[in-house]
Formats: structure tokens, C-alpha cells, sequence
């Protein structure tokens, strides 16, 4: 019958103290729900719900490609969240997995897990379970003399020596759905939360006679929610760890894996060099051989093999195999150096292509700019893409040598094998192995020291 989840995305989140929902916060770049879902979905998981509340105009934006949406607007507790969603299981009797929405290391191996082992035994419901070492807060497995689960006390609700047990409920189940929502309709709130709550299921369902089992936590880590920014960035430093183990293990060199962060969705090849400080994110990808930091940001760059990219802010750049970048470069959206070519020091370029071998070595700026093949940009040269109200394009001709300080007025064009004076103004187009010259010119007034007493 195959494999459902809900993901629980409807609670407030106060402690973040934050104007944005809990689930929204991003942990390397991917907001927390979206964590959960992409690890369902690599489970095989087929039909996802999420259930929305608080800020929802925030949530749903985020959840809607992947799960149908259902609203819980008051929140009434955790049976209350999963009943809301019951029309949208109904007739369905296969494994359905509840999730919470702020618990981004839960992995698909873990739900698969639970999945399996609830259809081994034909379980009415398999609980997630951990050690954590400060159990504070969770809700109690409380076994009986046989060592089968009774039930899950809450901590505002538990009894001194229910308290004391250690092994917890991490909030992941794994339920058969059918007895799931006969259970819920018989789920009360007469507890110290007046809340319905969905652990409430676990006795319900072992008193039908069904099969009520823990599975414990491979790894507690797995099980941290974030409730504040202090779990968030613990749990942003396991994520880390993990992409980092990941990418090593694939070939790459970290000189300190504790000072570079990698969004989930990075590609990267053998024998790149990763230096500190450096932060890949998006849909980035680095090719084989190349060197990337210090003090580099690249957000959705492609960069080729073998370049030497050091601190660098690249935003939706292309940067090919051979070229170089920095130190102090910033690539902006559009920006594209082919082959061996060269963004240097204090350069900013902006929706512009740098042909093949061509150089931009010292502070410029290039923007809605296409150089050729082969030029060479003297320092301190601008192109003067803006007159206050339109954007104006510059082309730089193939072999074009520009001296240094040369604003070239857009739109304009060099041509190919030019050479341009240093500091010109180019305001007007410059033939091809033409000299264009557009500055004062010098005078001298011999003597001049001397005549001055
Ligand atoms: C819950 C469990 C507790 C477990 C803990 C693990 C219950 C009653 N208790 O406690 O046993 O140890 O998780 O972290 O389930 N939510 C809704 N709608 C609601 C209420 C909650 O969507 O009406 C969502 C929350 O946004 C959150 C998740 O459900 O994502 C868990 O709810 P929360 O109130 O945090 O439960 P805990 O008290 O932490
Ligand atoms: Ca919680």
C-alpha cells in the first residue's frame, strides 16, 4: 500500500524569538522543513502532508511542491495536528510516518528503519526512541515488567520515578494508519497541557491487542529538534560534520573542516583543495584540481578544474577550467570567465563575459560587458555601464590591450587588436588595431619651481 508521512510545521517556535516560523530557519543554506521532506522523500516515502499553522503564509511557500498542505489553525496538540490530515488518508492502510517539521538530521536510512521494522512485525506503531543526555522535556517510554512499551509519559505529566527513566520519545513514529486514526478519535486532552496529545496513541493501541515497539536511535544526534538559535547552530555544526565526512571521503582536502560549510546540494570533484573559511551553497559545484579559499563565498557558481579561486564572493557566476579569481574578487550574477582567464584584485564584475586567456588583474569594474579572446584590462579600468536611468553594453574586441585607467563610456566598442591610451575616456568606438586616445594633453612649463619666490 505503500509508505505516507505528515510533517508536523504548525507550532510557533517562540523560543527563536524569531518575526520568521521555527521551520523556516535554514541550517546550510536549506530551511529546516525542507530537511525533513528531502530525507522522506529519499526514503521512498510517496504521499506527503504537511501540516501548517503558525505564519503559514511563510511555511507553505516552502512545503508545497512536495506535500499537500493542510491547516491545523489552533494548535491543539500533536493528536490534534495528524487528525486534521485524516481525509486525506482515508482508505489508505499502509505505513504512514509522522515527523516534526523543526528536526533536520533525522536521515532516510532512520525512516526506513522504522517503516521496516513496523511492516516486519505487523506493529500498530513503532516509536523512535533515544538517550539524550539531559532527558529534561521529553516525553518518557515507559516499559512493562516484560519490557514491551506501555506507554509515553509527558514530562509536565510524569511521576517522579516515570521521570527518572532515561529512554525517551524523539517525536518520529512510523504508524499503521488505519489503527492510527481509530486510535486518535479516541485520544483525550485530561492532562497537564489540556492538549491532545499523539503519544496518547501508543496505550491505546497496545490495549487493542496490536504490536507497540521501540526502535532506538542509532545515533541520538538524529533526534535533536531545534527549539532555539543555540540548537539551531548545533544542529547546523552536525550538518556540517556530515557534509564535510561526506565530500572527504570522495577525495576532497580541508585543511580545517570545522571552518568550511557545504549546502547539501554542492557538487564537488576529486582533488579539490578546500582552504579555510570558505562557504559553498546552492547549486555550486567545483571541478577537479582546483584550489578554492581562503575567505571565499560562491553561491550557485559552477567553477571548472584546476582553478585557483581565493577570496572570492561569486553569486550565479561561471567560472571555467584554468581561470583565476582574486584575492578580492566579487563575481556577480552573470559574470563568466572562459578558459584561463583572470578576474584579480579589487574586481568586481557584473553580467559579463571575460573571453578565453583574457585579464582583469587590478581594480575594475566590468559590467553588461563582452571581452574577446586575449585582452588584457590595465588596472584601475571601468566601463561606465550606467548613465543614471539604462544599463549600456560595452564590447571589447578580440586582443584588445586597454591601459590603465580607462573608463570606457558605454555603449561602446573596441575593437579587435586595439590599443587603448592609458587613461582615456572612450566615448566613442575605437576601429580595429586602431590607437584611441582620449585624455589631456601634457604640458610643461619649464622652470616653473624656480620662478615660483
Ligand atoms: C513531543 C512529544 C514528546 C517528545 C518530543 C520530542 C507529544 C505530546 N510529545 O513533545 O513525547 O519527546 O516531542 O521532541 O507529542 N505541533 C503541531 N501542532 C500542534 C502541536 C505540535 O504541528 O498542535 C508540532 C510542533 O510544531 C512540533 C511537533 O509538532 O514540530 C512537536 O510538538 P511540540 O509541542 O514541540 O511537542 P513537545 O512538547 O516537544
Ligand atoms: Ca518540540
Amino acid at each position: 500500500m505503500g509508505t505516507a508521512a505528515i510533517v508536523l510545521a504548525a507550532g510557533a517556535g517562540t523560543r527563536m524569538k524569531s518575526k520568521k516560523p521555527k521551520v523556516a530557519h535554514e541550517v546550510l543554506g536549506k530551511p529546516l522543513v525542507s530537511w525533513v521532506l528531502d530525507a522522506a522523500k529519499q526514503a521512498g516515502v510517496e504521499q506527503m502532508v504537511a501540516v501548517v499553522g503558525h505564519m503559514r503564509e511563510q511555511v507553505i511557500p516552502l512545503v508545497e511542491a512536495d506535500a499537500q498542505v493542510v491547516v491545523q489553525a489552533e494548535q491543539r496538540g500533536t493528536a490534534h495536528a495528524v487528525l486534521v490530515c485524516a481525509e486525506s488518508f482515508s482508505g489508505f492502510d499502509g505505513s504512514l510516518v509522522v515527523l516534526s517539521g523543526d528536526c533536520p538530521l533525522i536521515t532516510a536510512e532512520t525512516i526506513s528503519a522504522l517503516v521496516r521494522t513496523r511492516e516486519e512485525n505487523d506493529a500498530a506503531v513503532v516509536v523512535l526512541t533515544m538517550q539524550p543526555e539531559n532527558p529534561f522535556g521529553y516525553g518518557r517510554i515507559i516499559r512493562d515488567e516484560t519490557g514491551q512499551v506501555a506507554r509515553i509519559v509527558e514530562q509536565k505529566d510524569a511521576k517522579p520515578e516515570e521521570a527518572a527513566v532515561t529512554e525517551c520519545n524523539s517525536g518520529f513514529y512510523c504508524f499503521d494508519a488505519k489503527a492510527l486514526f481509530e486510535a486518535l478519535g479516541r485520544v483525550g486532552s485530561d492532562n497537564a497541557q489540556g492538549e491532545f496529545y499523539l503519544t496518547d496513541v501508543l496505550a491505546i493501541c497496545r490495549e487493542a491487542g496490536r504490536a507497540v515497539l521501540a526502535l532506538p536511535a542509532a545515533d541520538a544526534g538524529e533526534c535533536l529538534g531545534v527549539n532555539s538559535r543555540a540548537q539551531l547552530a548545533e544542529a547546523t555544526k552536525v550538518m556540517q560534520r556530515r557534509i564535510n565526512a561526506r565530500h572527504m571521503a570522495a577525495g576532497v582536502t580541508m585543511i580545517d573542516p570545522d571552518l568550511v560549510w557545504i549546502g547539501p546540494d554542492v557538487a564537488i570533484e576529486q582533488d579539490v583543495e578546500l582552504l579555510p573559511n570558505v562557504m559553498l551553497m546552492g547549486a555550486t559545484s567545483i571541478g577537479e584540481d582546483s584550489v578554492v579559499g581562503p575567505n571565499t563565498r560562491l553561491t550557485d557558481t559552477r567553477v571548472g578544474c584546476g582553478c585557483v579561486i581565493d577570496e572570492t564572493v561569486a553569486v550565479e557566476a561561471v567560472i571555467e577550467d584554468g581561470a583565476t579569481c582574486g584575492p578580492r574578487a566579487y563575481l556577480r550574477p552573470g559574470a563568466h570567465l572562459c578558459e584561463r582567464a583572470k578576474a584579480g584584485t579589487h574586481v568586481e564584475i557584473k553580467k559579463s563575459v571575460v573571453g578565453k586567456g583574457s585579464k582583469v588583474p587590478h581594480l575594475s569594474y566590468i559590467g553588461d560587458t563582452t571581452i574577446g579572446e586575449g585582452v588584457n584590462i590595465g588596472a584601475g579600468s571601468i566601463t561606465c555601464n550606467y548613465d543614471g536611468k539604462n544599463k549600456h553594453k560595452t564590447v571589447i574586441g578580440d586582443g584588445a590591450f586597454v591601459g590603465s585607467d580607462t573608463m570606457m563610456v558605454a555603449p561602446v566598442t573596441i575593437g579587435a587588436r586595439s590599443v587603448i591610451g592609458a587613461g582615456s575616456v572612450i566615448t566613442r568606438d575605437v576601429s580595429e588595431g586602431a590607437l584611441g586616445l582620449g585624455r589631456a594633453r601634457q604640458t610643461e612649463i619649464e622652470g616653473w619651481a624656480d620662478s615660483r619666490d
